[in-house]
């Protein structure tokens, strides 16, 4: 763990807060699955980010400007009757050294702690509505505090979305946040490897997800970041399908959207082949539309570009492409200005990633799309959707590719950081057909 990176992180927030204000950040919770098991713990991004700390049972309080000590951690106490069932914990004395925090207490200390530190600040910074039955504890202890006013007492009178300051600060990623996102990346695209050379006609989706799902874990990432999708046949065409359980056959595609999650960064790519490794031409054909598409919108990831150029240049390719194959009829500019082109191309190109796989930060700035900046990642993700339906005639019917690539912006452009996995029709046959 990089403890400076988090204690920087603190410090460029608290900087942003400015003095007369206090955030606290709760760690997730544990959720349980069925009786008596939990879900796998995933700490809360957010609290992660300012800490690297990966226990429930936590909270985090900053205190620009606090002479005792402006970052309190809060965390479960080690008892060694405890840790014998559920493994080694920090402890509060350790998570000042290991996490660089200025002080820290037991869990069971924050209702008696916390309005002392609450006295007298301005303003709070909250994540409201992620932790229904924390904000109403924390809401319960201002109220109590601003009833003793006549006291004397100063408690906050304006709270804040923590989200407005911090999520800001997590859209443009320090160059450790990288080399973390580098690595997941080169998992994942390990794992589409892997996938695509196990297909076979018969098999199950669910067989293909287990190879991915191998390799991420053997990669040291225990987790996908997102629940894996392989759609086959029409499958593809259920943006979220994550069912996983049909056969599948020879001379359909089948669409994998799948990524790990590496030290809590996301990756997230898309690849669409063929179950037997060759392409029909009509499936090179539809293909070919959203590589170029999709080429075309990673061209576009340049700083001072609109976060949204990349999807009209995508959409503008692919309602060329579709005319030609004469699944859309009409001029193209009025497809794309009424929308018809709607019809197949069913979701957006790109949304920021990072510790989550649809990262935070804003993507306006009021009315007008932001502009891309150094630092930033996004995903470019075109598709195509043809409905199963039988007013579409057969060679598209019931088609879905989509080719989605996670892109940092760099000063000079871009870096397409999923570049290892194969991409054009010829490295995908050529790799299936076992000489790749
Ligand atoms: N896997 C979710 C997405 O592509 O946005
Ligand atoms: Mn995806
Ligand atoms: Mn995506």
């Amino acid at each position: 763990m990089n403890m400076s990176e988090f204690v920087k992180r603190r410090a460029k927030l608290m900087e942003h807060m400015g003095q007369g204000s206090i955030a606290v950040v709760p760690a997730a919770r544990v959720v349980i699955r069925s009786k008596d098991t939990e879900y796998p713990f995933r700490q809360n991004s957010d609290f992660y980010y300012l800490t690297g700390f990966v226990e429930a049972n936590a909270v985090l309080v900053l205190v620009p400007g606090r002479e005792k000590g402006e970052s309190i951690l809060f965390c479960e106490e080690r008892l060694l009757e405890v840790e014998q069932w559920t493994g080694e914990r920090m402890g509060p004395d350790r998570g000042v050294q290991m996490l660089g925090v200025d002080d820290a207490f037991p869990y069971s200390d924050l209702t008696d702690i916390l309005p002392g530190l609450l006295e007298g600040q301005a303003r709070i910074h909250v994540t409201l509505g992620e932790q229904p039955t924390f904000d109403k504890e924390l809401l319960a202890l201002i109220s109590e505090l601003q009833s003793r006013s006549v006291q004397g007492i100063v408690a906050p009178g304006e709270i804040v979305a923590l989200s407005h300051l911090l999520h800001d600060l997590r859209l443009y990623k320090s160059s450790h946040e990288l080399q973390l996102m580098r690595k997941a990346a080169s998992i994942t695209c390990r794992a589409h490897e892997r996938a695509m050379l196990f297909c076979q006609a018969g098999f199950n989706e669910s067989d293909l997800e287990a190879e991915l799902l191998h390799e991420f874990m053997r990669g040291g990432a225990r987790f996908p970041a997102y629940p894996c999708i392989v759609g086959s046949g029409a499958n593809a065409c259920v943006m979220h399908y994550t069912g996983n359980a049909d056969v599948m056959n020879t001379g359909d595609l089948v669409l994998i959207d799948a990524g790990c999650e590496y030290e809590h960064y996301a990756s997230d790519v898309t690849r669409t082949f063929p179950v037997s490794g060759r392409f029909t031409d009509a499936q090179k054909q539809l293909y070919n539309i959203v590589l170029a598409a999709q080429l075309a919108a990673i061209d576009a990831v340049h700083p001072g570009n609109a976060f949204d150029l990349p999807h009209t240049r995508a959409i503008r390719v692919m309602a060329e492409g579709l005319v030609e194959l004469g699944l859309l009829v009409g001029d193209v500019d009025h497809l794309i200005e009424s929308e018809q082109y709607k019809t197949f191309c069913v979701h957006k190109t790109s949304h920021w990633m990072g510790l989550d796989v649809h990262d935070v930060g804003d993507y306006r700035v009021g009315e007008v799309w932001r502009e891309l900046e150094p630092g930033m990642v996004l995903t470019i993700e075109p598709g195509l959707y043809v409905p199963d339906s039988a007013e579409y005639d057969l060679p598209w019917r019931g088609m879905g590719i989509r080719i989605e690539d996670d892109v940092l912006v760099t000063r000079q452009g871009h870096e397409v950081l999923t570049h290892q996995v194969v991409k054009t029709v010829e490295d995908i046959e050529l790799l299936m057909s076992g000489q790749g």
